[in-house]
């Protein structure tokens, strides 16, 4: 597609006033909510919502809310200019993106709390971040008012608490996922990937090819109990801080000792110098 200016929105008012047109028209909208500093991920995203409606908004907004006092939300990368560019050569029809004032008026006192799918994995290190993620997710999706909207499979966890919270609260919204994409060593393309040392970028994709490994040794039939901790021992070795390492069922995360015909995935986040990094594969069912 060439290059086009895309029209923004900085206040909920003049988002709906453009969704709302669309409507009134007859016509479909999709959401890619985003944290700016855009990747080919992203765009992957932005494809996958342009087959699915016939206009496409996507939310550039870095949630203050789904960061800890310690975290990097200072640090963030921010380049909305880049942004813009990036997306302009797609069918992207408006950029959303509030100020924080916009989002979380003086007084804001409402937090979306997602039960259950929400604890373990993620939710175990960073405790604050899915309610940071449900409510200003919900807020987007009340904005909006999207027919659908996409998020990547990279955050596994964050899409399934988004799927069961518009699932609860009846959002009319169809959640949808999005295959991970992969730098061509295997690296999952995230935003927080400019925060990898030289050095430290060329073991990041040992993540992937590690958990490839052992998600096949699972399949294989060999047991959970001695995969996991050789997995955690290969992974220390070659420099990661392991925050978890887990075979949870794909669909409720419960966890699972036995692998069996149910669909599963290996999920793991792990620290390589300064940056947190988030994988999952499928754990191909047993032949
Ligand atoms: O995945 C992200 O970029 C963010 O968590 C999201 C879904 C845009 C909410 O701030």
């Amino acid at each position: 597609m060439p290059k086009h200016q895309i029209p923004f929105a900085r206040t909920v008012a003049n988002l709906r006033a453009q969704v709302d047109a669309w409507h009134a028209a007859n016509k479909t909208v999709a959401l890619v909510p985003t944290m700016g500093a855009l990747h080919t991920g992203h765009l992957s995203l932005v494809k996958l919502a342009e087959t699915h409606a016939d206009h496409v908004v996507v939310s550039i907004f870095v949630n203050p809310t789904q960061f800890a006092a310690n975290e990097d939300l200072g640090t963030y990368p921010r380049d909305e200019v880049g942004d813009v560019e990036k997306l302009s050569a797609h069918k992207v029809d408006l950029i959303y993106a509030p100020t924080p004032e916009e989002m979380y008026p003086e007084g804001f006192s409402t937090t979306i709390a997602v039960n259950g799918i929400s604890d373990g994995l993620c939710g175990s290190s960073r405790p604050h971040f899915f309610g940071g993620v449900a409510t200003v997710v919900a807020k987007l999706f009340l904005q909006c008012r999207p027919d659908v909207a996409v998020f990547g499979e990279k955050d596994y966890q964050q899409l399934l608490v988004i799927r069961r919270m518009a699932r609860d609260l009846d959002l009319p919204v169809n959640v949808i996922g999005a295959p991970i994409v992969r730098e061509p060593d295997g690296l999952a393309m995230s935003s927080r990937n400019a925060y990898l040392s030289e050095v430290d970028r060329k073991t990041a994709p040992k993540l992937n090819e590690l958990l490839r490994s052992a998600a096949n040794l699972l399949a294989e039939g060999r047991a959970t109990s001695k995969v996991i901790p050789n997995l955690k021992k290969r992974l220390s070795e070659a420099g990661f801080d392991v925050d978890y390492l887990e075979v949870r069922h794909a669909e409720t995360l419960a966890p699972l000792d036995i692998i069996g015909k149910t669909p599963t995935r290996l999920f793991a986040a792990a620290i390589l110098g300064k940056t947190r990094l988030i994988d999952n594969v499928v754990v191909p069912a047993p032949r």
